[in-house]
């Protein structure tokens, strides 16, 4: 068989893979989820900044997709006046959670007590239901009343209730539009590299954070977690307009943000607080993504690669032993041929240390990013992609 029909014939099987994936795929009626049994709170502490409990599972468990866990532990914790930190676990096994290396906490050193912060945590016992609330306003931010909570070890559901067509921003990175459609939305958060860039699809990084921007404030609700799941939005359930999440692993770890009853731009900074800021991308770093798969025209490049020697990059950047290798994993395995001509455009020393320098920095910045089929594992494994993007 020569190279092209074997090529053929692996996509075809490929093709057969992923059809029978999708057959596979089992839908779920959303009032089954909602008549599960849920958990009870049972030895609720309360502390001074926080409360901690277990959650007990109630009777006829639903075993949706394998036996529901039978205790959780609950933690609340008001680290700081506008950040309340709400985390549920299995407490009889280690589940996933993205290492603190890759993305620190942050502190809780200025927690408070909850009559001095500007959201609230209130729950009901059996079954256990949790809501968030303003202070001032006793305005209900998050619910998860009437959507009881489903913890099984490779499926975990928490529902909120939102307003009627809600404005919600974020849960990127996708292809929806920027005010997200509040109806019979699915986000699914899983990076790929979508050919084409279709439209409502899934693409490169995972932000499982919202804002909801009200005409009394805008909050925001960031779930960390870099487990694939899919965040519905929904309008017109029988159970009200609603948000939910649906995770195939790891534990429930939120950070509600209260934002501001007037700063629309409050809840970024707040946000910030927990994930970090940006990195500063340097002047000379512009430019690397037109060295990429299928990139004909070379102008930009070059030019830019004639101006940046002049910028100066970070010393602890360190240089890969093998340059024109790194560029090898940067254009792809089908360009190789043409790659005497891009030689002729490149400075090969200076695109490699562009390169290794964007591997850190998106390394370092973006846990998700590098935890998942993004850009850098495509990088490199060069043989695995032969298309254009
Ligand atoms: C907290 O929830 C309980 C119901 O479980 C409710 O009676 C109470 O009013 C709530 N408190 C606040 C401050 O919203
Ligand atoms: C909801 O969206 C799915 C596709 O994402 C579609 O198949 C289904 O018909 C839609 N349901 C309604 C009620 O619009
Ligand atoms: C994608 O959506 C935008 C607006 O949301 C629309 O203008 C565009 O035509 C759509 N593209 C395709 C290919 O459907
Ligand atoms: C390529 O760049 C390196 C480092 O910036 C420089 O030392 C070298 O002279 C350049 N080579 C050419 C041919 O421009």
């Amino acid at each position: 068989m020569n190279i092209g029909s074997r090529i053929k014939l692996l996509r075809l099987v490929t093709l057969a893979a992923t059809f029978q994936a999708l057959v596979a795929a089992t839908y779920v009626d959303p009032s089954v989820l909602d008549a599960c049994p849920g958990y009870s709170a049972k030895n609720v502490k309360i502390q001074r900044k926080g409360l901690t409990a277990d959650l007990v599972l109630g009777e006829k468990p639903c075993n949706i997709f394998d036996a529901d866990i039978s205790k959780l532990s609950l933690s609340v914790v008001y680290e700081t006046s506008d950040r309340i930190h709400l985390k549920i676990v299995d407490p009889s096994t280690a589940r996933y959670e993205v290492p603190e290396s890759i993305l620190p906490r942050p502190s809780s050193a200025s927690s408070v007590a909850p009559h001095s912060a500007a959201i609230q945590f209130n729950y009901t016992a059996s079954p256990f239901s949790f809501s968030i609330f303003r202070t001032s306003t006793h305005e209900v931010l998050f619910t998860t009343t009437g959507h009881p909570l489903i913890f099984e070890p490779q499926y975990l559901r928490v529902k909120t209730s939102i307003p009627t067509n809600a404005n919600i921003y974020g849960l990127g990175e996708h292809t929806n539009p920027f005010h997200l459609p509040t109806d019979n939305l699915t986000l699914t958060l899983w990076s790929r590299d979508a050919y084409g860039v279709p439209n409502g699809t899934n693409l490169y990084s995972n932000h499982p954070i919202y804002f909801d921007h009200r005409t009394t404030g805008t909050h925001g609700v960031f779930f960390l977690s870099s487990d694939g799941m899919d965040v519905k939005l929904t309008n017109t359930d029988p159970g009200g307009p609603a948000l939910e999440y649906n995770v195939i692993g790891g534990v429930l770890d939120f950070y509600f943000l209260a934002g501001s009853e007037t700063d629309p731009t409050a809840v970024a900074k707040q946000y910030a607080e927990v994930v970090g800021m940006p990195a500063e991308v340097p002047y000379w770093s512009f430019g690397l993504h037109q060295c990429r798969f299928g990139y004909q025209k070379h102008v930009l490049t070059s030019t830019f690669s004639i101006s940046a020697p002049t910028y100066p990059f970070p010393s602890a950047v360190s240089l890969r032993a093998d340059p024109e290798q790194c560029i090898f994993s940067m254009v792809s395995i089908s360009l190789a041929p043409r790659l005497s001509a891009r030689r002729r455009l490149f400075n090969i020393t200076l695109n490699a240390r562009r390169f290794s320098a964007l591997r850190g920095y998106l390394g370092a910045t973006d846990p998700v990013l590098s935890k998942s089929t993004g850009i850098l594992n495509q990088d490199r494994n060069p043989g695995s992609q032969t298309r254009s993007s």
